[in-house]
């Protein structure tokens, strides 16, 4: 059974009992989010120009990089995919800190668990700037004909699923890149750079969240 955990930040995180490992750094998963995905990822796109943004994640797990997205929209448009192989049930959603945690006002606890509860492949308004589509699917067999703005690249680490981290992956992703994308994750592990590159990304190494060196931007030139 997946246990519910407190990270060093004071916030949840789970520990998948099929992959053996917690969808959270243990240095806090709020503190995760912010440097991964929301500042090298959503506000490097922003102080770009961007306003109306395609995001694709992997690995919808417990919604939080969907909802600290949410949390920080301001004057932009977001059309949100998040892509999930083994959905967290709702008695463990609805026991999550994070509404707690990050101050949520009620209307944006509704938006956290209407984006749990949405059956996949519905896309639904969480509010008037963001379009919220989950996709029931492993990564393996999702196709679409959208390109997006920034890949939200949080699958487990390389050791537990190397089959995640490949050249052939990162190609197929970068082929539903618009031009000027970035692919964003905690991950700095050299194989997998050596996968963007030979996916045709253009490979930054970044100050990774604490606890972590180093992580990695791939951008599409
Ligand atoms: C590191 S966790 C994601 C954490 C998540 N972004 C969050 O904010 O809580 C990795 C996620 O990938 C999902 N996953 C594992 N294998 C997958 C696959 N082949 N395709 C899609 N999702 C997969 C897992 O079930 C898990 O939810």
């Amino acid at each position: 059974m997946d246990k519910l955990v407190f990270s060093q930040d004071g916030s949840h995180t789970i520990i998948s009992d099929r992959f053996g490992v917690s969808y959270h750094s243990k240095f806090g998963s709020i503190q995760e989010t912010q440097t991964v995905f929301i500042d090298a990822g959503l506000d490097y796109i922003v102080s770009r120009g961007y306003r109306d943004i395609n995001i694709l994640e992997m690995g919808f797990g417990t919604g939080l990089n969907a909802l600290m997205t949410y949390q920080s929209i301001k004057g932009i448009n977001i059309n949100y995919h998040t892509l999930e192989a083994y959905p967290i049930v709702e008695a463990q959603y609805t026991e999550l800190n994070y509404p707690e945690v990050l101050s949520l006002t009620e209307d944006q606890t509704k938006g956290f668990l209407d984006m749990h509860k949405a059956s996949s492949g519905d896309k639904i308004a969480i509010s008037e700037n963001f379009d919220f589509t989950k996709h029931l699917i492993k990564i393996e067999d999702f196709t679409t004909s959208e390109k997006f703005d920034i890949i939200y690249y949080d699958a487990f680490a390389p050791t537990s699923q190397e089959e995640l981290w490949t050249p052939e992956l990162m190609a197929k992703l970068y082929d539903m890149c618009n031009p000027g994308a970035v692919l964003v994750t905690y991950c700095a592990k050299g194989s997998f750079k050596r996968a963007l590159r030979s996916a045709r990304f253009t490979v930054e190494a970044l100050d990774g969240p604490e606890g972590k060196r180093e992580m990695t931007r791939g951008k599409v030139v």
